[in-house]
């Protein structure tokens, strides 16, 4: 009978030979002061305190000359000076491909049934990201099926980007959209201080049994200790990197770095780090950069992580900490708007205020210049939607509001549509509804019988791009002399 011992080498690498105990000295602020490791432990290892034959375990904070400070991943209650501390292994992972299909906790456990296999090789949680000179350049443009996506905000392979939200405009539900339909080998979704109700709705409605088979899901409840979310979001990340070691594009989702900065704010100040930024403390922007710099392409020679990372905005602030600190650290930014979904248009992303880095350089010269195109009838519409919506906007002031109330609804419900089959399919229906060639088949009779058309309708329909100052100052002195 063959044996297969593999899954059991990762279990017997992280077992330490010699274990070393310490004793509990006190408890205060939310952490243990433990005595006798202070020489052996290491910052992040993990410890397990033994009271009245209970043990519960969690992980050094802080260490000092004479003695060390852990926090432990359940309430402290019933802990006493005196209790036995052991110290356990270093804070790692072991990932494994079976892992593909399963929903796993911050420590690689299962949540849901059957058992889990630990991957052969050790991964440690908090790794360096790849030498910036090994790094290969950011990648194609992918088909992510979303038609807003596909052509004004484009994700390239290899591509960092954030989704910045208020409460409920539909961040998670967005991370879903993408984890069913991006393009990638293998997808990990990070989701950390969820609530525990939306994870069920979350993996069987939103993610679905087709997102789930390509997916590892690894969950962090709301309810659980900031060390376990802040680890949820490396063991993540320690997963998706193992994958692109292997050679696969991985797409990383993660769900929410605000949830990840704050727990790490909570370990932090218990640790004794003063607060800095709006209470959080200064290692926070460090913290945020690292992970986000661990995602992107990979070496010469490995797959890449192409991530998306939500970002939680109270009263659309992009100026708060996270928010600023993680928009400064991406290749992109997607601006997710209450308005916008509060009218129903979803994914409700704000394109005027949304941006993404890959761009112009994914796309050609005639994706761009309609992208340019359309990105001026949505300012345009947008600029003067007051006066159009109280009636006060005189048809014919401004050819270029006229084409804008004309295109706009085209657009908005354009923007909400799925299911194409590539980035082409998408400039295709953006170029005809706009009523222009399409710029992926040139020379097509048809589109531009089409886009000839809708040039007497209206005037800017094919004529090339003019510059966005120009027309927007002509339409601010419109405004102006009208409701002078
Ligand atoms: N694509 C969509 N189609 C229809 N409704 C949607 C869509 N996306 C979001 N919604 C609506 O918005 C609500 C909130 O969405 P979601 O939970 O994704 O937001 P969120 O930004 O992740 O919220 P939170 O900040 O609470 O995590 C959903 O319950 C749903 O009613
Ligand atoms: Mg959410």
């Amino acid at each position: 009978m063959f044996i297969d011992f593999a899954p059991l080498t990762g279990k017997i690498q992280s077992l330490t030979a010699v274990q070393s105990h310490g004793v509990v000295l006190g408890v205060d602020s939310g952490s243990i002061k433990i005595a006798g490791l202070s020489h052996r432990a290491r910052v992040g290892d993990q410890v397990t305190i033994t009271s009245r034959g209970e043990t519960r375990d969690g992980e050094i904070v802080s260490l000092a000359h004479d003695h060390i400070r852990a926090m432990a991943y359940d309430p402290v209650e019933g802990i006493a000076i005196g209790d036995r501390v052991t110290l356990g292994a270093a804070n790692s992972a072991a990932p494994d491909i079976s892992w593909i299909g399963r929903i796993i906790d911050a420590f690689g456990k299962p949540l849901d049934k059957g058992a889990l296999f630990q991957g052969t090789d050790i991964a440690r949680l908090r790794r360096r990201p790849p030498a910036a000179a090994q790094r290969k350049p950011m990648g194609a443009r992918l088909n992510t099926r979303l038609a807003m996506f596909n052509t004004m905000l484009p994700i390239a392979r290899g591509q960092r980007l954030g989704i910045f939200a208020g409460s409920g405009v539909g961040k998670t539900t967005l991370l879903a959209q993408l984890a069913r339909g991006l393009e990638a080998d293998v997808v990990v979704i990070g989701l950390i201080g969820e609530r525990g109700r939306e994870l069920r709705d979350f993996i069987e409605n939103a993610l679905g049994v087709e997102g789930m088979k390509r997916a590892v899901v690894v969950v962090a409840t709301s309810d659980q200790s900031p060390l376990i979310k802040r680890r949820a979001a490396w063991m993540a990340m320690a997963t998706a990197e193992s994958f692109r070691d292997q050679g696969k594009h991985v797409l990383l989702l993660m769900d929410s770095v605000t949830r990840f900065a704050e727990a790490h704010r909570e370990i932090a100040l218990t640790a004794g780090e003063a607060p800095s930024l709006r209470a959080y403390p200064p290692s926070t922007a460090n913290l945020i950069a690292q992970l986000a710099e661990r995602a992107g392409p990979g070496p010469e020679g490995s797959g890449d992580i192409t991530a998306v990372f939500t970002v939680l905005v109270a009263g659309s602030d992009m100026e708060e900490p996270v928010a600023d600190i993680t928009r400064g650290v991406l290749d992109g930014h997607i601006v997710l708007d209450r308005e916008i979904a509060e009218r129903g248009r979803f994914p409700a992303a704000d394109i005027r205020r949304s941006v993404s880095r890959c761009l112009p350089g994914v796309a050609s010269e005639g994706e761009n210049s309609l992208i340019a195109r359309t990105r001026r009838i949505i300012a345009a519409y947008e600029k003067a939607e007051p006066m159009i919506q109280t009636g006060l906007y005189v048809k014919g002031s401004d050819p270029l509001v006229d084409e804008a109330i004309t295109f706009w609804p085209k657009l908005d419900s354009f923007f909400s549509t799925d299911g194409y089959n590539n980035t082409d399919e998408s400039f295709g229906q953006l170029a005809a509804l706009l009523g222009q060639p399409d710029p992926n088949q040139k020379g097509d009779e048809e589109s531009v019988l089409f886009a000839e058309k809708h040039q007497s309708e209206f005037p800017h329909a094919v004529r090339s791009a003019t510059p966005l100052e120009t027309e927007t100052h002509a339409l601010d002195v419109r405004i102006n002399s009208d409701s002078a």
